[in-house]
């Protein structure tokens, strides 16, 4: 029995740092949006056993990787299982921001629940999703959401038409924890609001979107790593109506209006330390999932 599973990047399209937690997490409030630039998953049941080979060098195929602590999570306390060998074939960068690796562990989650019929609800993977990482539920929730405590407690959202997003995402790397640790207060500005990115959104209005695009974390970043603003202004100049940081970075995104602007903007973006990938947002689970899969949770 085998299952393939495409498994999306998201963006932030705002991302408002609430205040500190006990935890030493931070309570946040963001507007998550799935984009179709996507991982491949593929699963296997084998007699017993999990094995996890990843086509790109540096991502750990051992139990510190995500889809494999998403398996072994789903496995817990439960005898009698077969095992499993996960395929993971990677597009999106790591570190990035872009939420690859929590992509694909919901990914592997979805998919072991049907191959191994454990018959979970969506509720029960969410549980199970959030001890992996903050963004882990959100792929398993909506194409757009609001995300607030961790990130983790999720508001479905009506998702806008689509629009194109180009990703540039520079070749280094940004470890969440180290942009988290070096949050100064004073450089959050208190004026940032979800509910007006949400306005626009529910009107489809990109360019008014593109106009309050906002990241708590980008000056944070920006002042370690000055090349992502070089970037944002170069995607600004590209005819992007709006350029920001996604989650603790390393990729900026350009929003526009048109998809002739956009690929023009692809098209004449400057080469750099970076790679570009020009998407569009996603509407509906449907378009990535199999009905297997969807139906399975619901
Ligand atoms: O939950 P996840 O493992 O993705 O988080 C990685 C790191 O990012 C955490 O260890 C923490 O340092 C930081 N973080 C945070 N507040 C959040 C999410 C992440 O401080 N809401």
């Amino acid at each position: 029995m085998k299952l393939e599973i495409k498994t999306p990047a998201k963006i932030n399209l705002g991302l408002k740092i609430l205040g500190k937690r006990d935890d030493g997490y931070h309570e946040l409030e963001t507007l998550f949006q799935m984009v179709d630039f996507y991982d491949h998953l593929e699963i296997e049941i084998i007699p017993s056993g999990i094995q996890l080979e990843c086509d790109v060098p540096g991502i750990p195929a051992d139990s510190t990787n995500l889809v494999w602590r998403a398996a072994e999570a789903l496995r817990e306390g439960r005898t009698g299982l077969p095992g499993a060998v996960l395929r993971l074939k990677k597009k999106i960068p790591s570190g990035a921001g872009l939420g690859g690796g929590s992509g694909n562990a919901a990914g592997a989650l979805l998919g072991l629940n049907k191959l191994w019929d454990l018959r979970l609800t969506r509720p029960q993977l969410q549980k199970i999703a959030e001890k992996l990482g903050s963004d882990v539920p959100f792929f398993l929730e909506s194409p757009c959401a609001l995300g607030q405590g961790r990130g983790e407690r999720l508001a479905s959202l009506q998702s806008a038409e689509k629009f194109d997003v180009l990703l540039v995402s520079p070749h280094f790397p940004i470890s969440t924890a180290e942009v988290y640790g070096r949050l100064k207060w004073g450089l959050t500005k208190g004026e940032n609001d979800i509910s007006i990115l949400r306005k626009f959104l529910s009107k489809s209005d990109v360019p008014g979107l593109a106009n309050c695009l906002f990241n708590d974390l980008e000056p944070v970043v920006i002042e370690g790593y000055p090349q992502i603003q070089d970037i944002k202004e170069e995607l600004n100049r590209s005819g992007a109506c709006g350029a920001l940081l996604s989650g603790s970075g390393s990729t900026v995104f350009g929003v526009y209006s048109d998809s002739e602007k956009a690929e023009k903007a692809l098209a004449n973006f400057p080469k750099g330390n970076w790679d570009l990938k020009l998407c569009k947002t996603l509407k509906s689970l449907s378009e990535f999932l199999p009905d297997e899969i969807l139906s399975y949770t619901d």
